[in-house]
């Protein structure tokens, strides 16, 4: 089952095409990755999959709910109460943490499961401990995300995210803002999820993470995908341009 299709995303900035008919399925326990050069739309499309920004054409499922399609012409989508649904399966995990700095690591994973879940402070509690224990941050959880390191920021809004249940997580460049040692702990992380079937579309740098844990590549270069397979494209890219994009990021 899929639990995202994208089909024919077309969406411009400034009345300058920046996604120009991007076709994405998820299928359930999956995991994709987005790669592609700076500008490419990597983080546009992720974002209009997550609902975090609005497509200008094409249509979008989600676990089998009609979230947007097309109707003479325009891109409309389902009601709020229906985006607001569909939006409560996705978790998404950014380049600079998005953690809230005034809370506690514990009161950050515990506070939208009271007051989104509506779980009880004992329930929110015994999840978020049980999550930040997974990232080995247990013995982190009073601190503030300012005493945390960037590795540490990055697994706190981890666990954060999977706190509140989704059932497919983005993660746009989770990596980008960490130095090389900082950033194997948070790989590893989302290596563990994809073993224990998280469903989830990761943009990334990282071609040997890519390559060891993706089970699908999608290669966006101007807007559209130029190149789409499993991981072993890496390794035999049939695309003159992903060939120069990989020999440009092994140089
Ligand atoms: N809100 C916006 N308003 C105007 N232009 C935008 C907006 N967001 C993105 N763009 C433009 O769209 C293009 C694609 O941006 P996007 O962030 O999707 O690229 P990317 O592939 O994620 O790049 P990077 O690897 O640098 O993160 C860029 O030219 C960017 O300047
Ligand atoms: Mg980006």
């Amino acid at each position: 089952m899929n639990v995202l299709t994208i089909n024919n995303l077309k969406k411009n900035f400034e009345g300058r095409p920046i996604l120009k008919g991007v076709s994405l399925s998820i299928r359930e326990g999956e995991t994709v990755a987005i790669l592609g050069p700076s500008g490419s739309g990597k983080s546009t499309l992720i974002r209009c999959a997550g609902l975090l920004e609005r497509m200008d054409e094409g249509s979008m499922i989600c676990l089998d709910k009609k979230v947007a399609w097309m109707e003479n012409g325009q891109c409309v989508y389902a009601g709020p109460k229906e985006l607001k649904q569909v939006r409560s399966n996705m978790g998404f995990v950014f380049q600079s943490f998005n953690l809230f700095p005034h809370f506690s690591a514990l009161k950050n994973v515990t506070d939208a499961q009271i007051h989104v879940k509506k779980r009880t402070a004992k329930e929110a509690e015994e999840r978020a401990r049980a999550l930040l224990k997974k990232m080995d941050l247990s013995h982190r959880a009073d601190a503030y995300p300012y005493q945390l390191s960037g590795g540490e920021q990055q697994r706190l809004s981890i666990a954060r995210a999977l706190a509140m249940d989704p059932k497919v997580l983005f993660f746009d460049e989770p990596t980008s803002a960490l130095d090389p040692l900082l950033t194997g702990s948070v790989l590893q992380v989302i290596r563990t999820l994809a073993e224990e079937g998280m469903t989830m579309a990761v943009v990334t740098h990282e071609i040997n993470f890519a390559r060891s844990v993706a089970d699908r590549i999608v290669f966006i270069l101007n807007g559209v995908v130029e190149e789409e397979g499993p991981a072993s494209i890496l390794d035999n890219p049939s695309s003159p341009a992903l060939k120069e994009f990989l020999s440009g990021i092994t140089k």
